[in-house]
């Protein structure tokens, strides 16, 4: 379905799309900024932040930032700075927080096939838990916490996150981003939780401080998270019951919706209010409340500017077809070719034209040798525009990017205060070639 000519988060009086207070036609115009560029809203992502952070009034929280959709030093730094501990999957992603200046105890690491460096990293920095996805992986960290001889007094904390195996259905997501069905490979089964305590009673250098579930991406609705988060308050109670006194917290995950132009979705504080809700119903309130949202923290603060490089129109047994072909691809943000996804994509200046222009459909590709090189179709103004932009774009955009065809990776620009503060400029496609052919052999 398409959407109106014009569609965009804010525009001012000249029709120019804004981010951040500042005409994102400008900074191409200017030579600020080249094409394709992520450019990021620091200040937008600060405040979403907060207002996060306020749903959970004076109840014991922590927000792990599920820093995956989001690397960046300036967006791990900024929620950082409002409070927020983080949710890694790497080693890599660990140092990223640790660096951010994400407090140890602030940290999680998921993970279904953590390395032993990477557990041995964690174990050292003396994060908050290694969320353990696997009755195995159980073993493998007692392990490593006696090959550091961490047996001693101290114990290596951690959590189990459990896989509450919802109807599949009922995730209401993309069969690739849904977690919490028992065939997927994330989480402990609930069939295996006696087993799994079982082992960690009988070694003396692990210490269960959590239980956490994470059922999916992009949940669009409250009820299957507060279903979810239920079950997980009710294991809380069940665990203690058979003798745990050291649970800490219990986490129920990020996932929360967000609107790509479908319709309006939740507020990331509805899901949080379901759960701590559903948590003083099962009287667990005395353990802290852990979400770890990844995406409703910074997709909506980044868009993915890029230049229309031609059109391609043509009549094929009397239909006609209209591209528009840009210069960012599939390769820049991968998420319509490998999720269907729809990501909005609107000029950066309409030149006067009003609101309900009779817009013009065009399918809007990429230069990439791949028919899924296609961010779909799009009301755009029959005289196409220069720039455009693709919205919702700040999480999971940059960090899936790859050089598929000898594609140079994206600019990322950060504005802060009506500023740029900060640019990363990438690698030149020359640079690539360089690379490629040093290879020696
Ligand atoms: N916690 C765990 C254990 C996760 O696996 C994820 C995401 C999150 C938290 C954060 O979920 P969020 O709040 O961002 O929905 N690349 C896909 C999304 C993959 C999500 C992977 N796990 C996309 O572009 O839609």
């Amino acid at each position: 379905m398409a959407e109106a000519f014009g569609n965009s988060p804010r525009r001012d009086s000249n029709g120019r799309a804004l981010l951040g207070g500042l005409a994102l036609s400008d900074l191409v115009r200017s030579g600020s900024i080249r094409t394709p560029s992520y450019v990021y809203d620091l200040d937008a992502i600060a405040a979403g932040a907060r207002e996060l952070r306020e749903a959970f009034g004076n109840e014991s929280h922590l927000v792990a930032y599920a820093v995956k959709a989001n690397t960046a030093g300036p967006v791990v730094r900024a929620l950082a700075a409002q409070g927020c501990g983080a949710d890694v999957v790497s080693g890599a992603e660990l140092s990223v927080a640790l660096a951010c200046g994400v407090p140890p105890l602030s940290i999680v690491y998921n993970g279904v096939a953590k390395r032993d460096d990477e557990i041995d990293k964690a174990l050292g920095a003396g994060i908050l838990s290694i969320q353990i996805e696997s009755v195995e992986e159980i073993v493998r960290v007692a392990a490593r916490a006696r090959a550091l001889s961490l047996g001693r007094g101290a114990r290596a904390r951690i959590s189990l996150r459990i896989n509450p195996a919802l109807d599949f259905e009922a995730l209401e997501t993309h069969a690739n981003i849904a977690t919490g069905h028992d065939a997927a490979k994330f989480g402990i089964a609930q069939d295996d939780l006696p087993r799994a305590l079982e082992i960690i009673k009988a070694s003396p250098e692990v210490e269960l401080v959590g239980l956490g579930h994470h059922i999916g991406s992009q949940i669009p609705s409250v009820p299957a998270y507060r279903t979810a988060a239920r079950t997980l308050f009710s294991l809380g109670v069940a665990v203690r019951a058979g003798g745990v006194s050291t649970l800490r917290f219990l986490d129920t995950g990020g996932g929360f919706g967000i609107d790509y132009g479908a319709g309006a979705v939740p507020k990331p504080g509805d899901y949080v209010r379901a759960a701590l809700e559903e948590r003083k119903a099962a009287e667990v309130d005395d353990t802290m409340l852990m979400v770890e949202p990844g995406r409703s923290m910074v997709a909506a603060h980044g868009v993915l500017v890029s230049r229309v490089v031609q059109t391609k129109v043509s009549t094929v047994r009397g239909t006609a077809r209209r591209w528009l072909m840009i210069d960012a691809g599939m390769n820049d943000l991968i998420r319509p070719a490998l999720y269907q996804a729809r990501h909005r994509v609107v000029p950066l200046e309409t030149n006067g034209a009003s609101a309900d222009f009779t817009a013009t459909l065009w399918r809007v590709v990429g230069p990439v040798c791949e028919s899924s090189d296609d961010f779909g179709v799009h009301a755009l103004p029959d005289s196409p525009p220069e720039h455009v932009a693709l919205l919702d774009a700040g999480a999971y955009g940059y960090v899936m990017s790859n050089q598929y065809n000898g594609r140079a990776l994206p600019d990322e620009v950060f504005l802060r205060g009506g500023q740029i503060v900060t640019i990363n400029r990438a690698k030149s496609q020359d640079d690539w070639v360089q690379e490629r052919v040093a290879i020696q052999g």
